[in-house]
């Protein structure tokens, strides 16, 4: 028997950033509606689960997660939401017959009423894809940590050929200047000292006015009491001159850049879709390096792209050791339904994936190792974030993205100058040389 009228709520969100930001958002949502967060360990009479259908791992956690809420002796409202709720739609109840709401990832700002109409034992399904109208129906931002995500630009019209995003989310659309400045200034009054920017392109934001992401930047940096500012995911086509000028002209602006490449290899890249090609990569990084010379570079990679030849694949360790990535996210390719790589002729065998990936996962890993040990013995402003594993530890962000612990007396939400002492893979040591805000 499920909970007919839901008190408390759990938001589970799987993916990239922008499900971390829909999902905040949803539960402010819910709360706005007179919800409250479950407590940690308390069972939740709604739980939403915001998916990820990216890969295919990704997209089938889904159906094991909702197996295991009715299993419980009360099984929740379940409400799928995400990119898998776009993708598969009313396949899910047919799949999942627990499944009480599907809502896309543009129309979750319906969820209130989709969860009235589950109550009521009524289908409660919403995947309309009308762009930015959620932005206009949510809620203000409520108090949360010091590092806060905001989302400028949705949709992709790059179309790679591997991936859902342009299927699951649109058309590249962007949000308005004023609202985004807006919505920043709220996220400072509530707490914020970090904003990230988010995008699935988010180098290609513009405005009607013809102005790019780095107008955005300048204006976030005149906001008092916000002290950094990043940006991701971006697109190699869509860093522009004045985005690059950005890294060097703006100083809350952090010394990191995403830029994924997803292939050293030119054959590839072009199967890909990608529309640039290893050289031009190479050069835009060297533009952004002249512009801020300790930037932090990260990328995402994927191999066992259909037909990637050894000779291909050594390309993008190739690329590996050219760049010098301070950090990386790699995959396997997984064909996704609906996209033309998905029925390409010479899909790799999994072993052959399994191996390429842990060849290109050692390089990328000796990479970051050497990148956070040649920051050893550095000064650096830490923002200080969560708790560390220790009593008295607290865990912050170098400007380079490094995780780094310490001992300290200062409060999460606080910036303070640290000297960095000691680095491992994931993270570093470091201790406090005084405070330089409050
Ligand atoms: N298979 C594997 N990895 C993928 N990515 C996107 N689509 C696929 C796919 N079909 C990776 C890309 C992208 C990141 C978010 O996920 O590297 O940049
Ligand atoms: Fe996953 Fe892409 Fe959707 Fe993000 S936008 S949740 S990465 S499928």
């Amino acid at each position: 028997m499920k909970s007919p009228d839901p008190r408390t709520f759990e938001v589970k969100s799987f993916g990239c950033q922008m499900n971390v930001y829909d999902g905040e958002r949803m539960a402010e949502l819910l709360e706005a509606e007179g919800l409250s967060a479950a407590a940690e360990g308390e069972e939740a009479d709604l739980v939403v689960l915001n998916t990820c259908h990216i890969r295919e791992r990704a997209a089938e956690k889904v159906y094991s997660d909702i197996g295991r809420l009715m299993k419980r002796d009360q099984a929740p409202m379940i409400a799928v939401a995400g990119c898998v709720a776009q993708a598969e739609g009313a396949e899910i109840p047919r799949r999942a017959p627990g499944v009480d709401i599907v809502v896309g990832p543009q129309a979750y700002h319906n969820l209130p009423e989709l969860v009235r109409q589950a109550a009521r034992g009524e289908r409660a399904f919403d995947t309309a894809m009308p762009p930015l109208s959620k932005f206009g129906a949510l809620p203000a931002r409520r108090k949360q940590g010091p590092s806060a995500f905001l989302t400028v630009q949705e949709g992709c019209d790059k179309f790679c050929t591997y991936c859902v995003v342009p299927y699951t989310r649109g058309a590249e659309v962007s949000r308005p200047f004023g609202a985004i400045v807006d919505e920043a200034k709220a996220l400072v009054d509530a707490g914020a000292r970090e904003i990230t920017l988010l995008g699935q392109n988010v180098n290609g934001w513009r405005d009607g006015d013809g102005r790019g992401l780095e107008a955005l930047i300048v204006a976030l940096d005149a906001i008092p009491g916000l002290a950094r500012i990043r940006y991701t995911t971006s697109h190699p086509n869509d860093m522009t001159e004045g985005l690059i000028r950005a890294h060097a002209e703006v100083e809350k602006l952090m010394p990191y850049l995403h830029l994924p490449v997803q292939s050293g290899s030119d054959r590839v890249l072009k199967a890909m879709n990608r529309s640039h090609s290893a050289e031009s990569y190479l050069r835009i990084l060297e533009r952004v390096r002249a512009a801020r010379s300790d930037i932090a570079l990260s990328g995402d990679f994927i191999v066992g792209f259909p037909g990637e030849t050894e000779a291909e694949f050594e390309a993008t360790l190739n690329m590996v050791e050219a760049v010098g990535y301070a950090q990386a996210f790699s995959f396997k390719y997984s064909p996704r339904p609906g996209t033309p790589a998905a029925t390409m002729e010479d899909q790799i065998a999994p072993e052959v994936m399994d191996e390429r990936l842990q060849r290109l996962q050692a390089a990328l890993g000796r990479h970051q190792l050497a990148f956070n040990q040649a920051s050893v013995g550095k000064r650096a402003a830490l923002l200080l974030e969560r708790p560390g594993r220790k009593p008295g530890q607290l865990i912050g962000k170098s400007p380079w993205l490094q995780s780094v612990h310490l001992e300290t007396d200062a409060a999460i939400g606080d910036l303070i100058e640290v000297e960095l002492l000691s680095a491992g893979p994931n993270s570093l040591a470091g201790a406090q040389l005084m405070k330089v805000a409050a």
